[in-house]
C-alpha cells in the first residue's frame, strides 16, 4: 500500500475500520511479515531462514540430539540479530490498541519479542504460542527461565546450562514435530472463538494449529481481515484482503478515526 492507497484499498481499509470498530472483540493473529521491517528475517519469504537453512537440521528435537551445538549456534545468531532489532509500526498500533481500547488481544507465531517490547501494558501483552528466544528450558528438570545471554557453543561444555540441576538447556521455542503449550493454545482458541474480527497479520498460514485460529473465528461467525504482502491460503475466505507492508497498512487500520 502506498502512502496513498488505491480506491480498493481505501474501500477495503474502510471496511476494515468499520469491521474493527464495531467489534467488542478483536483476535490479532501475527507471523514473521510483522517483524520483517524491523529486520528479523522470516522463514519462507525471499532470504527467508528456510531458504537458506534446514528446518530439519535446527529446529527440530532430533536435530537437538543429534548437534546441541550446532543448534544453539544457530540460536545464539538468531538471538544476537533480534536484539539489534525494534519493534516498528505495526507493533507499536497493536500494542496501542490493546491498552486504549479492551477487547483486543495478540496472539504471535514470532519468538523475537517485539510484541512485548512494545507492550506497555499487561493485556498487550501477546500470547507466545512458538515459544520466546529470550527464554531457555532444561532438558532435564524442565525449569525455564529468560535468558537474553551470549551463547557460547564452541563446545557442549559452554553450552547454557540449567543452574538448578546442571542439566543440558535448550531454547525454549516450539520446534517442529512438538506440540505447543496445551493452557497457551488453549486460550488463543478461546480467544478466537469470542472475537467478531481476526486480524491476521504477515503469516503465511501454513504452520497450524496457528494458521487455523482464523477458521475458528470464522466459524463462530466473525471476520477475518488479513494484511500480507502476498497471497496465502486465508486470502480467499477472509472478508477484507489488505496488500501492504504491516508497518503501513495496520497503523491506517487502527489510527482513531478523526485521524
Ligand atoms: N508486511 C506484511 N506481510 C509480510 C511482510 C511485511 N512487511 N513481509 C513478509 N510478509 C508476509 C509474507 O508474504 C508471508 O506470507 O509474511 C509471511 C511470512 O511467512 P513465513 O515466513 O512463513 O512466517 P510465519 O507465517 O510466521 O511462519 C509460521 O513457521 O517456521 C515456522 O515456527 C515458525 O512461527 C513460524 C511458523
Amino acid at each position: 500500500m502506498s502512502a496513498t492507497p488505491d480506491r480498493a484499498t481505501r474501500a477495503g481499509v474502510e471496511h476494515a475500520r468499520a469491521l474493527i470498530g464495531d467489534a467488542r472483540q478483536v483476535v490479532v493473529l501475527t507471523g514473521a511479515g510483522i517483524s520483517a521491517e524491523s529486520g528479523v528475517p522470516t522463514f519462507r519469504g525471499s532470504g527467508g531462514l528456510w531458504k537458506e537453512y534446514r528446518a530439519e537440521d535446527l529446529a527440530t528435537p532430533q536435530a537437538f540430539a543429534r548437534d546441541p551445538r550446532l543448534v544453539w549456534e544457530w540460536y545464539g545468531w538468531r538471538r544476537r540479530v533480534v536484539q539489534q532489532c525494534l519493534p516498528n509500526a505495526a507493533h507499536v498500533a497493536l500494542a496501542t490498541a490493546a491498552r486504549e481500547r479492551g477487547g483486543v488481544r495478540i496472539v504471535t507465531q514470532n519468538v523475537d519479542g517485539l510484541h512485548a517490547t512494545a507492550a506497555t501494558v499487561p493485556q498487550a501483552l501477546p500470547l507466545e504460542l512458538h515459544g520466546s528466544l529470550f527464554r531457555s528450558r532444561c532438558t532435564r528438570c524442565g525449569g525455564r527461565w529468560d535468558d537474553r545471554g551470549e551463547v557460547n557453543a564452541a563446545t557442549r561444555d559452554t553450552l547454557p546450562m540449567c543452574a538448578a540441576c546442571g542439566g543440558l538447556a535448550r531454547p525454549d521455542i516450539v520446534w517442529f514435530g512438538e506440540s505447543l503449550d496445551e493452557a497457551t493454545l488453549a486460550q488463543a482458541m478461546q480467544l478466537a472463538a469470542g472475537a467478531a474480527v481476526c486480524l491476521v497479520v504477515g503469516t503465511s498460514a501454513v504452520v497450524y494449529p496457528a494458521a487455523g485460529l482464523a477458521e475458528v473465528t470464522r466459524r463462530h461467525g466473525g471476520s477475518v481481515i488479513e494484511v500480507n504482502v502476498a497471497d496465502t491460503p486465508l486470502s480467499g475466505t477472509a472478508a477484507v484482503t489488505l496488500r501492504g507492508p504491516a508497518a503501513v497498512v495496520v497503523p491506517h487500520l487502527l489510527a482513531p478515526a478523526s485521524e
